[in-house]
């Protein structure tokens, strides 16, 4: 079957750094992988090329068999893939409903402006994700980190996305709130999404992904079950920062 994602020899270079090294790595459709490694290992210029937001120095990148790597990013998000930022990007000025609502037209922000708003599909996904009715005309000031994160996800899901790029999801949460994320993704697996899960916390990550790809300097140390990646002497040592 084609895979959900194919990532082939993907190299960035900002000037002399290369943050990402000749990295390879396949996702089948409705798997959910987990990419960790320590703090600048290259986790976000991964997710920042898959959609587009840095060009690939040289490499390519498929989404369900199409070369996506050239495309710009509302394409590639029509196409089906989509993210979510580790510090939370929501419009300050606009509440959840009209948040979510942008997510569902990223390519045409003066149709969103013109056109009737659609609070039943927005009203929809922000209850999906778990927000209180309440909380729906809020903005983003007045939220919670845990709603932050729930919003980010809601803007991706307007999105139609079948590929969920999470990064740093359970970041900043309390121990509630990372159970509330962790049964969100829980049924959006169950309901057929492909994730790439970022995260520092191993132990949120563990119940979530079918495999594990670890990353340091850009460049892939380790690949298989989470337990296998774990117990990886080269993962051990990259988040010891020993040699
Ligand atoms: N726009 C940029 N310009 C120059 N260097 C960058 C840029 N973005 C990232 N880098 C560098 O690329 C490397 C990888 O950064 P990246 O943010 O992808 O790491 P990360 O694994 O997401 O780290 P963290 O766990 O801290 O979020 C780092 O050395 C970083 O300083
Ligand atoms: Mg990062």
């Amino acid at each position: 079957m084609t895979p959900a994602l194919k990532i082939s020899n993907l190299v960035k270079k900002f000037g002399g750094l290369v943050a990402t090294n000749d990295l390879s790595l396949v996702i089948e459709d409705q798997q959910s992988v987990g990419l960790i490694g320590p703090n600048g290992a290259g986790k976000t210029t991964v997710f920042a090329q898959i959609m587009g937001e840095h060009r690939q120095t040289s490499g390519s990148i498929e989404l369900y068999g199409h070369e996506i790597s050239n495309d710009t990013t509302p394409e590639r998000i029509r196409r089906g893939v989509s993210r979510t930022y580790q510090v939370p990007r929501p419009f300050t000025d606009m509440n959840v409903l009209e948040n979510i609502r942008v997510g569902m037209m990223p390519n045409n922000i003066w149709k969103m402006i013109t056109s009737p708003p659609r609070h039943s599909r927005e009203t929809e996904i922000a209850l999906s994700v778990g927000f209180a009715k309440a909380d729906l005309t809020k903005t983003p000031g007045e939220l919670s980190m845990g709603d932050l994160r729930k919003l980010e996800m809601a803007r991706t899901i307007a999105t139609g996305t079948k590929v969920m790029l999470l990064d740093e999801v359970f970041a900043g949460l309390t121990v509630a709130e990372i159970a509330q994320i962790t049964t969100l993704i829980q049924s959006m697996r169950k309901d057929g999404m492909t994730f790439l899960i970022v995260s520092h916390d191993l132990k949120a990550l563990e119940p979530l992904v079918d495999s594990v790809i670890a990353i340091n300097y850009g460049r892939k140390i380790a690949e298989g079950s989470f337990s296998d990646v774990m117990n990886d002497s080269a993962v051990r040592s990259s988040y010891l920062g020993a040699a």
